[in-house]
């Protein structure tokens, strides 16, 4: 007789332990199935998590290296990667042996093995031993991310052609790095191994960094780069990626026709992501996909075979792992008879480089293009007293609200902790917020978020102060 389950997760990251949390919290007996060994998923094992943990320490490193110019005298700065890695490592087992007590503690079952469909009730899961088990499951939520998407022809080797799972993991600094897309991983790992001692190059097929990004904050963004050192290559398309005898070479094509060779000792290739759905059986079974094959859901996560749900990056949407979550639990509770929701519109994004940026809602071009009527608010954090007091004045708040409502619309930060700031927005706005709302709001000083009031003051041009 096979194990029976009423809810079963294929996959362990931020989407499937989350909801197999929420649905033995709500009384489901609820398994989950992981394959790599370790709770987390990309998240925690070899995406957001050790990606923040070596933004942190080498900004630590860099920052170091200037402590004499205000007052701290240290002796020489070194450089120690392997211990800086150790570091990062120490981070992601604390955090992957947190989720599997959390499944422990939530009596969720930790099934390791590779899961494959049998039907829509039934799952064998194959373990590292090669041996099968089957259970049986009332609904089963496929859950099994993404991974990383390459050039045509190009393949990672995560020695001289990386990924982000290479480049998180480099035994020591290359001297020139190449970096092909400006998105998130290209800028957040560009600004880690710059600060490390790399000469960075990034090559950018638009004419601007971090697609989808608000415009202004996208330049700004840029110029900053720029001034950190990190070189750019806009309107730049990557034809060709090939190993060399001592690094790699990429061949591009510039918007003029030109072409041009670029060198280097390694490459990251960061152009984006696709789901994960290898091992699953989803073809055999008729689970309809999408055109970048991603399994297509309806409003309630249901794929078009019953009792099976899909969700997290391996769905459409910002492959995000809070976006994830919030799918996780919003799953779990549909399926236990409650009202689970995600609000899409309100999804926040941040990039974790020095200065952080970080954005919710609608940006300006968004709002051309749906025709709706806005207005602007804005404040430089080079006027923010606690900004100004730690030295580090770059960049500003800008607030987008309805024109005739004065809704808030869109917030967009870059700036001193803009990650964290951006949670306030992310509540302000779920709760229909005006700006006048913000602006009357009490912000304690002096804080960075006196940038969001002042911006929401500007939105109806009475900042106080600039
Ligand atoms: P991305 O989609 O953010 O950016 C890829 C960039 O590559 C685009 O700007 C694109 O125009 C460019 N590109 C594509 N083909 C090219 C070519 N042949 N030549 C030159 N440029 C080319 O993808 P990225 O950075 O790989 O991130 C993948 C996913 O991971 C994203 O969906 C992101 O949401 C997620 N992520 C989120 C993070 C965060 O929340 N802080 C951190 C890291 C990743």
């Amino acid at each position: 007789m096979s194990e029976k389950f009423d809810l079963t997760v294929i996959g362990g990251g931020p989407a499937g332990y989350v909801c197999a949390i929420r649905a033995s919290q709500l009384g489901l007996k609820t398994a989950c199935i992981e394959f790599r060994g370790t709770l987390g998923g990309t998240c925690l094992n070899i995406g957001c998590i050790p990606s923040k943990s070596l933004l942190n320490l080498s900004e630590s490193f860099h920052k170091a290296q200037d402590f004499s110019k205000i007052g701290i005298e240290t002796g020489e700065i070194k450089l120690n990667l392997s211990k800086m890695m150790k570091n990062k490592e120490k981070a992601v087992t604390i955090l992957t042996k947190g989720v599997e007590f959390l499944l422990k503690k939530n009596k969720v079952e930790y099934l390791k093995g590779k899961g494959s469909l049998m039907g829509n009730n039934k799952i064998s899961i194959i373990s590292k031993e090669s041996e099968t088990k089957v259970i049986e499951s009332e609904k089963i939520i496929i859950s099994t991310g993404s991974e990383a998407a390459s050039l045509p022809g190009v393949q990672f080797d995560e020695t001289k052609i990386l990924s982000s799972t290479g480049a998180l993991n480099m035994s020591k600094v290359p001297k020139k790095m190449m970096i092909i897309g400006a998105g998130y991983i290209g800028l957040e790992m560009g600004s880690v191994w710059s600060r490390l001692g790399s000469e960075v190059h990034v090559i950018e097929y638009l004419d601007h960094i971090t697609p989808g990004l608000d415009k202004e904050i996208s330049n700004e963004f840029l110029k900053i780069l720029k001034k950190q050192k990190i070189n750019f290559h806009l309107s730049t398309k990557v034809e060709k990626v090939s190993k060399t005898d001592n690094g790699v070479a990429i061949e591009t094509r510039d918007n003029q026709n030109n072409k041009n060779l670029f060198t280097g000792d390694v490459v990251l290739i960061s152009v984006g992501r696709k789901p994960y759905t290898e091992n699953l059986n989803i073809n055999n079974l008729g689970i309809h996909c999408d055109e970048k094959g991603r399994i297509k859901v309806n409003s309630n996560f249901e794929t078009n075979i019953k009792n099976i749900f899909a969700i997290g990056d391996v769905i459409s949407g910002p492959m995000l792992a809070h976006k994830a979550e919030e799918e996780g639990i919003a799953v779990a509770e549909l399926i236990a008879g409650q009202a689970g929701h995600v609000n899409y519109d309100l999804i926040p994004g941040v990039i974790y480089t020095s200065p952080e940026v970080a954005y919710v809602g609608k940006n300006e071009e968004e709002l051309k293009r749906k025709k709706i009527t806005y207005k602007v608010g804005k404040f430089p954090f080079m006027a923010n007293s606690r900004a100004k007091a730690i030295d580090q004045p770059e960049g500003f708040v800008k607030i987008l609200a309805d024109l005739k409502t004065d809704k808030v619309l869109g917030v967009h930060i870059i700036g001193p902790h803009a990650g964290e700031m951006i949670a306030e927005m992310s509540v302000a706005m779920e709760f229909g917020a005006s700006s006048e709302d913000i602006a009357r709001t009490c912000h304690a000083h002096p804080t960075f978020s006196e940038a969001i009031k002042e911006a929401a003051l500007s939105v109806d041009k009475r900042q106080i102060h600039s």
